[in-house]
């Protein structure tokens, strides 16, 4: 997790109450659905004995990214995908991460119908991007936002080489969970941003923003333990009884529920998760 700009929306040089009609109309075709979310970790080879052995998501491609200092490799999850990144040496970005946090949640990618012209639409906002132009990347043509300008949250927009086959995944990704001090504002940071649309949530300190088929939930970082940024993904499982088999012969360390398991993030590459059964 990204430390936070305490100001994202001065950063930003923007008023969401004022800006999020017009931002609404563009964004709303900006962005198709969570690509992906991504994971550093210490070592493909180890994460691939939970991530695909355990949890049994399919290896969708697997490849060295050198401008980026790492290999990666990208998982299905229903809509979504997840990647992992393991650093190949410590002086880069993600090598950085890693001795600095840990393994865990590193950011979130969101699928454009055309990159250059998102990134046309956030420049023309005076958005603090990483990348002003598109590059090569493991999910297609590929561009970072400054975290400065998500709240913390560091935001990668791929346009895709092809589209995503159906997967056939037995794990789907449901939502991505934010921590933030203040939950209208970062709901409409990302609303201004991205275009996406309020889920409508009984009255409370919560906010859920869909995303294609998936959902960002932003909740209050006194929930999550004062973490501001991404701390959680929930995922859904559509034979929870084999996923749960599949824990007690790896030994994995959870806390279950009915119908619904929490993993220890020792067990899971430093990710909070939360898996249910499919409804
Ligand atoms: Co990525």
């Amino acid at each position: 997790m990204i430390t936070p700009e305490p100001n994202c929306e001065r950063a930003l040089g923007i008023r969401p109450s004022v800006s999020a009609v017009s931002f609404d109309e563009e964004g709303s075709r900006v962005v198709r659905r969570i690509h992906h979310v991504g994971i550093v970790v210490r070592d493909l080879a180890e994460a691939y004995r939970f991530y695909r052995d355990t949890l049994s998501l399919p290896l969708v491609k697997e490849a060295l990214i050198r401008d980026q200092g790492v290999r990666a490799a990208l998982l299905a999850a229903g809509d979504s995908e997840i990647e992992l990144l393991a650093p190949l040496d410590a002086s880069s970005g993600v090598g950085r991460f890693l001795a600095r946090r840990g393994e865990g949640l590193h950011h979130v990618c969101f699928d454009t119908l055309d990159i250059h012209a998102a990134l046309a639409v956030l420049n023309a906002k005076h958005v603090e991007l990483i990348d002003t132009a598109p590059r090569p990347g493991l999910a297609g043509a590929i561009a970072f936002l400054h975290p400065k300008a998500c709240c913390g949250v560091l935001v990668e927009l791929a346009t895709p080489a092809e589209d995503a086959a159906s997967d056939g995944s037995p794990v789907r990704l449901k939502r991505l969970v934010v921590g933030a001090r203040d939950v209208k504002q970062t709901a409409g940071v990302f609303r201004s941003l991205f275009g996406f649309q309020e889920v409508a949530m009984n009255d409370g300190p919560r906010t859920m923003l869909a995303v294609g088929r998936g959902a960002i939930l932003i909740v209050p970082s006194e929930e999550v333990g004062g973490t501001e940024g991404m701390v959680a993904l929930s995922l859904v499982a559509l034979d929870f009884e084999s996923l749960m088999a599949a824990f007690d012969r790896a030994g994995t360390k959870c806390l279950r529920g009915t119908g619904e398991v929490t993993l220890e993030p020792a067990s899971s590459h430093g990710v909070h998760l939360h898996i249910s059964r499919y409804e």
